[in-house]
Protein backbone atom coordinates (compact mmCIF):
# COMPACT_ATOMS: atom_id res chain seq x y z
CA UNK A 1 0.00 0.00 0.00
CA UNK A 2 1.21 3.72 -1.27
CA UNK A 3 -0.16 7.17 0.16
CA UNK A 4 0.86 10.19 -0.57
CA UNK A 5 0.42 13.02 2.06
CA UNK A 6 -0.40 16.24 -0.80
CA UNK A 7 0.26 18.46 1.96
CA UNK A 8 2.70 18.92 4.41
CA UNK A 9 4.50 21.57 6.53
CA UNK A 10 8.18 19.76 7.07
CA UNK A 11 9.99 22.79 6.86
CA UNK A 12 8.27 24.04 9.50
CA UNK A 13 10.62 24.95 12.79
CA UNK A 14 8.73 21.88 14.95
CA UNK A 15 10.43 19.49 12.78
CA UNK A 16 14.24 20.47 13.03
CA UNK A 17 15.15 18.06 15.31
CA UNK A 18 14.11 14.99 13.85
CA UNK A 19 13.28 14.89 10.63
CA UNK A 20 15.17 12.09 9.05
CA UNK A 21 13.17 10.18 12.08
CA UNK A 22 9.57 11.87 11.18
CA UNK A 23 10.43 10.69 7.11
CA UNK A 24 11.04 7.07 7.99
CA UNK A 25 8.16 6.89 10.21
CA UNK A 26 6.50 7.81 7.65
CA UNK A 27 7.80 5.11 4.80
CA UNK A 28 7.16 2.67 7.45
CA UNK A 29 3.74 3.77 7.25
CA UNK A 30 3.20 3.07 3.69
CA UNK A 31 3.90 6.63 3.19
CA UNK A 32 6.09 6.58 0.36
CA UNK A 33 5.73 10.41 -1.60
CA UNK A 34 5.57 13.95 0.55
CA UNK A 35 4.71 17.30 -0.84
CA UNK A 36 6.54 19.83 1.26
CA UNK A 37 4.62 23.10 0.79
CA UNK A 38 6.10 26.69 1.54
CA UNK A 39 4.07 29.60 3.16
CA UNK A 40 6.42 32.20 3.17
CA UNK A 41 9.83 32.52 0.66
CA UNK A 42 12.27 31.01 3.05
CA UNK A 43 9.88 28.31 3.95
CA UNK A 44 9.53 27.64 0.29
CA UNK A 45 13.46 27.71 -0.11
CA UNK A 46 13.55 25.02 2.77
CA UNK A 47 10.75 22.84 0.86
CA UNK A 48 12.57 23.30 -2.20
CA UNK A 49 15.94 22.24 -0.35
CA UNK A 50 14.24 18.91 1.67
CA UNK A 51 12.67 18.11 -1.81
CA UNK A 52 16.51 17.84 -3.07
CA UNK A 53 17.65 16.02 -0.39
CA UNK A 54 14.96 13.31 -0.02
CA UNK A 55 13.77 10.64 -2.82
CA UNK A 56 9.95 10.59 -3.28
CA UNK A 57 9.62 14.33 -1.53
CA UNK A 58 8.62 17.15 -3.72
CA UNK A 59 8.07 20.96 -3.12
CA UNK A 60 5.25 23.48 -3.09
CA UNK A 61 6.06 26.79 -3.29
CA UNK A 62 4.03 30.20 -2.37
CA UNK A 63 3.41 32.97 -0.41
CA UNK A 64 0.08 32.06 2.15
CA UNK A 65 -3.03 34.39 2.81
CA UNK A 66 -0.90 35.12 6.66
CA UNK A 67 1.94 36.54 4.73
CA UNK A 68 0.71 38.33 1.97
CA UNK A 69 1.84 41.38 2.77
CA UNK A 70 5.87 40.32 2.01
CA UNK A 71 4.93 39.09 -1.77
CA UNK A 72 6.67 42.18 -3.15
CA UNK A 73 8.08 41.71 -7.05
CA UNK A 74 11.36 41.14 -6.10
CA UNK A 75 9.86 37.99 -3.81
CA UNK A 76 7.50 37.15 -6.46
CA UNK A 77 10.42 37.14 -9.33
CA UNK A 78 12.30 34.87 -6.79
CA UNK A 79 9.42 32.38 -6.81
CA UNK A 80 9.56 32.35 -10.35
CA UNK A 81 13.48 31.43 -10.81
CA UNK A 82 12.89 29.24 -7.91
CA UNK A 83 9.68 27.27 -9.74
CA UNK A 84 11.35 26.15 -12.53
CA UNK A 85 13.42 23.76 -10.46
CA UNK A 86 12.32 20.04 -11.43
CA UNK A 87 11.24 19.50 -7.51
CA UNK A 88 8.91 21.78 -7.79
CA UNK A 89 5.40 20.53 -8.60
CA UNK A 90 2.97 23.37 -7.56
CA UNK A 91 2.65 26.82 -6.53
CA UNK A 92 1.04 27.06 -2.82
CA UNK A 93 -0.20 27.36 -0.26
CA UNK A 94 -1.96 30.60 -1.51
CA UNK A 95 -5.59 32.21 -1.30
CA UNK A 96 -7.64 33.79 1.03
CA UNK A 97 -7.73 33.33 4.77
CA UNK A 98 -10.51 35.80 6.35
CA UNK A 99 -10.94 33.88 9.62
CA UNK A 100 -7.04 35.18 10.99
CA UNK A 101 -6.81 37.97 8.81
CA UNK A 102 -2.99 38.49 9.35
CA UNK A 103 -2.63 40.24 6.69
CA UNK A 104 -5.48 42.95 5.04
CA UNK A 105 -7.81 41.35 2.70
CA UNK A 106 -7.09 43.22 -0.48
CA UNK A 107 -3.89 42.38 -0.28
CA UNK A 108 -4.64 38.48 0.37
CA UNK A 109 -6.43 39.12 -3.19
CA UNK A 110 -3.50 40.50 -4.63
CA UNK A 111 -1.17 38.20 -3.52
CA UNK A 112 -3.86 35.43 -4.36
CA UNK A 113 -4.55 36.40 -8.22
CA UNK A 114 -0.33 37.39 -8.98
CA UNK A 115 0.49 33.70 -7.95
CA UNK A 116 -2.29 32.32 -10.07
CA UNK A 117 -0.93 34.38 -12.99
CA UNK A 118 2.42 33.09 -11.69
CA UNK A 119 1.43 29.56 -12.01
CA UNK A 120 -0.47 29.86 -15.15
CA UNK A 121 2.82 31.40 -16.61
CA UNK A 122 5.15 28.09 -16.12
CA UNK A 123 2.05 25.69 -16.24
CA UNK A 124 2.19 24.62 -12.99
CA UNK A 125 -1.38 23.68 -10.73
CA UNK A 126 -1.93 25.60 -7.39
CA UNK A 127 -2.53 24.57 -3.87
CA UNK A 128 -5.28 26.74 -2.68
CA UNK A 129 -5.58 27.29 1.21
CA UNK A 130 -9.50 28.92 1.88
CA UNK A 131 -10.53 29.71 5.65
CA UNK A 132 -13.91 31.53 5.70
CA UNK A 133 -13.35 33.10 2.18
CA UNK A 134 -15.07 30.64 0.42
CA UNK A 135 -17.05 33.40 -1.94
CA UNK A 136 -14.00 35.49 -2.55
CA UNK A 137 -11.59 32.49 -3.40
CA UNK A 138 -14.75 30.93 -5.45
CA UNK A 139 -14.91 34.26 -7.27
CA UNK A 140 -11.10 34.60 -7.68
CA UNK A 141 -11.08 31.10 -9.06
CA UNK A 142 -13.33 31.69 -11.71
CA UNK A 143 -12.68 34.77 -12.76
CA UNK A 144 -8.86 33.96 -13.64
CA UNK A 145 -9.05 30.77 -15.07
CA UNK A 146 -7.20 29.45 -12.15
CA UNK A 147 -8.38 25.60 -12.83
CA UNK A 148 -6.67 25.93 -16.23
CA UNK A 149 -3.64 23.72 -15.34
CA UNK A 150 -5.55 22.07 -12.24
CA UNK A 151 -4.80 22.29 -8.62
CA UNK A 152 -5.99 21.56 -5.08
CA UNK A 153 -8.21 22.69 -2.44
CA UNK A 154 -6.22 22.30 0.51
CA UNK A 155 -8.07 21.01 3.61
CA UNK A 156 -11.44 21.63 2.11
CA UNK A 157 -14.17 23.29 4.68
CA UNK A 158 -16.53 24.38 2.29
CA UNK A 159 -20.03 22.98 1.35
CA UNK A 160 -20.50 19.87 -1.10
CA UNK A 161 -21.91 22.91 -3.57
CA UNK A 162 -18.51 24.34 -3.47
CA UNK A 163 -16.49 21.21 -3.95
CA UNK A 164 -19.00 20.52 -7.05
CA UNK A 165 -18.00 24.09 -9.11
CA UNK A 166 -14.23 23.39 -7.94
CA UNK A 167 -14.09 19.98 -9.35
CA UNK A 168 -15.83 21.78 -12.01
CA UNK A 169 -12.81 23.83 -12.64
CA UNK A 170 -10.57 21.10 -12.94
CA UNK A 171 -9.69 20.71 -9.01
CA UNK A 172 -9.07 18.29 -6.47
CA UNK A 173 -10.61 18.19 -3.32
CA UNK A 174 -7.97 17.54 -0.39
CA UNK A 175 -8.75 16.35 3.41
CA UNK A 176 -6.59 16.54 6.34
CA UNK A 177 -7.39 15.22 10.15
CA UNK A 178 -10.53 17.03 10.96
CA UNK A 179 -12.57 14.26 8.84
CA UNK A 180 -11.46 12.29 12.05
CA UNK A 181 -12.84 15.17 14.04
CA UNK A 182 -15.74 14.20 16.73
CA UNK A 183 -17.42 16.79 14.80
CA UNK A 184 -16.65 16.69 11.39
CA UNK A 185 -20.60 16.27 9.81
CA UNK A 186 -20.52 18.31 6.83
CA UNK A 187 -16.99 16.85 6.00
CA UNK A 188 -18.39 13.42 6.12
CA UNK A 189 -20.58 14.20 3.51
CA UNK A 190 -17.65 15.36 1.57
CA UNK A 191 -15.87 12.74 2.08
CA UNK A 192 -18.31 10.33 0.72
CA UNK A 193 -19.65 12.40 -2.13
CA UNK A 194 -16.12 13.70 -4.08
CA UNK A 195 -15.67 11.27 -6.51
CA UNK A 196 -12.74 8.70 -6.15
CA UNK A 197 -10.49 10.20 -8.97
CA UNK A 198 -10.86 13.91 -7.91
CA UNK A 199 -10.32 12.84 -3.91
CA UNK A 200 -7.07 13.61 -1.97
CA UNK A 201 -5.40 13.15 1.32
CA UNK A 202 -2.81 15.21 3.51
CA UNK A 203 -1.92 15.83 6.51
CA UNK A 204 -1.36 19.91 6.88
CA UNK A 205 1.35 18.50 9.57
CA UNK A 206 2.55 19.72 11.85
CA UNK A 207 -1.49 20.87 12.01
CA UNK A 208 -4.27 19.08 12.44
CA UNK A 209 -3.34 15.70 14.32
CA UNK A 210 -6.17 13.27 13.35
CA UNK A 211 -7.76 12.08 15.84
CA UNK A 212 -6.27 10.43 18.50
CA UNK A 213 -3.39 12.66 18.30
CA UNK A 214 -5.60 15.66 17.92
CA UNK A 215 -3.41 18.59 19.77
CA UNK A 216 -0.11 16.90 19.10
CA UNK A 217 2.08 18.00 16.38
CA UNK A 218 1.52 15.92 13.22
CA UNK A 219 3.73 13.86 10.86
CA UNK A 220 3.04 12.18 7.61
CA UNK A 221 2.31 8.88 9.10
CA UNK A 222 -0.40 9.75 9.84
CA UNK A 223 -2.50 10.37 6.67
CA UNK A 224 -2.65 6.98 7.18
CA UNK A 225 -5.54 7.72 9.72
CA UNK A 226 -7.49 10.00 7.50
CA UNK A 227 -7.39 7.20 4.64
CA UNK A 228 -8.08 4.42 6.87
CA UNK A 229 -11.45 7.00 7.83
CA UNK A 230 -12.13 7.89 4.26
CA UNK A 231 -12.21 4.37 3.48
CA UNK A 232 -14.15 3.09 6.28
CA UNK A 233 -17.14 6.09 5.31
CA UNK A 234 -17.11 4.91 1.89
CA UNK A 235 -16.99 1.21 2.31
CA UNK A 236 -13.93 0.44 0.20
CA UNK A 237 -10.68 -1.08 1.82
CA UNK A 238 -7.51 1.25 3.05
CA UNK A 239 -6.07 -0.64 -0.24
CA UNK A 240 -8.22 0.96 -2.36
CA UNK A 241 -8.62 4.28 -1.38
CA UNK A 242 -4.50 4.56 -0.93
CA UNK A 243 -4.19 3.50 -4.68
CA UNK A 244 -6.59 5.87 -6.04
CA UNK A 245 -5.88 8.94 -4.14
CA UNK A 246 -2.23 8.61 -5.08
CA UNK A 247 -2.70 8.15 -8.56
CA UNK A 248 -5.02 10.82 -8.40
CA UNK A 249 -1.65 12.85 -6.63
CA UNK A 250 0.33 12.13 -9.48
CA UNK A 251 -1.55 12.74 -11.90
CA UNK A 252 -2.09 17.10 -10.18
CA UNK A 253 1.64 17.36 -9.30
CA UNK A 254 2.32 15.89 -13.06
CA UNK A 255 4.76 13.57 -11.60
NI1 LIG B 1 -0.81 24.16 5.02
Amino acid sequence: MMLFDTHAHLNDKQFIDDLPEVINRAKDAGVTRIAVVGFDFPSSLEALKIAKKYKGIYAVIGIHPHDASTLDEEILYKLKVLAREPEVVAIGEIGLDYYRNLSPRDIQQEAFIKQIRLAQEIKKPIVIHDRDAHEDTMKILMKEKAGINGGILHCFSGSWEMARRCMSLGFHISLAGPVTYHNANRLLEIAKLVPLDRLLVETDCPYLSPHPFRGKRNEPSRVRLVAEKIAALRNISLEQLADATTQNALAVYKL
